[in-house]
């Protein structure tokens, strides 16, 4: 699997250390108790599981399955709710995390939905912020980094379904895609 990666973007002690300082602004941020964290799988997975526990706050931990880019390198251009069964969000506040913020369209979608289901509000937080213009106009509020407009594995983030596990954010070799 490492063979098939270019260049290291982000390496997981910097990761580690970015995700120290997003976990004490959300702390400070959120009252005990209030907050319904909803994790986009798969992508937000391993983002999700090392920021949560070091945010040291009562909490609830809900996942919803979307699909935006069926496996490849384009955004599809539409969201779909995969899950038969939507969370309970009514009169809370949610935080919603996810690995990328790429055309915006996931967590535009995502959180008008959440918002339709009564949310009093929805934070976001994403690990990575692809620097481009959005096709939606939307920003997180918690975001790990910034980075260029190309396409990054690793983290949680997939290329076909691979490479989520490895523990830092890089680029794929050419021979790899
Ligand atoms: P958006 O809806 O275009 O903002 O894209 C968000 C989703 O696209 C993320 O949840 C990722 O699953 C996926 N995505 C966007 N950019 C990348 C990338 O560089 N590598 C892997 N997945 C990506
Ligand atoms: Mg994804």
């Amino acid at each position: 699997m490492r063979d098939d990666i270019e260049k290291i973007l982000i390496d997981e002690e910097v990761i580690h250390r970015r995700l120290d300082t997003m976990a004490a602004r959300i702390e400070k941020d959120f009252p005990e108790d209030t907050l319904i964290a909803i994790i986009l799988l798969k992508g937000a997975l391993v983002f999700a599981a090392d920021l949560l526990r070091r945010v040291p706050r009562k909490l609830e931990v809900e996942c919803l399955n979307v699909a935006s880019y069926h496996g490849g390198m384009e955004s599809s251009g539409t969201v779909n709710f995969l899950d038969r069964h939507f969370p309970e969000v009514k009169d809370r506040h949610v935080l919603l995390l996810d690995d990328i913020l790429d055309t915006g369209r996931t967590l535009r979608a995502v959180a008008d939905r959440l918002i339709e289901e009564g949310a009093i509000k929805v934070h976001t937080a994403v690990l990575l912020s692809k620097d481009k213009a959005r096709a939606e106009d939307v920003e997180a509020d918690y975001v790990g980094f910034a980075i260029a407009d190309e396409f990054v594995v690793g983290y949680g983030l997939d290329y076909q379904g691979k490479y989520r596990n490895l523990p830092y954010v890089g680029v794929l070799k050419q021979s790899a895609i």
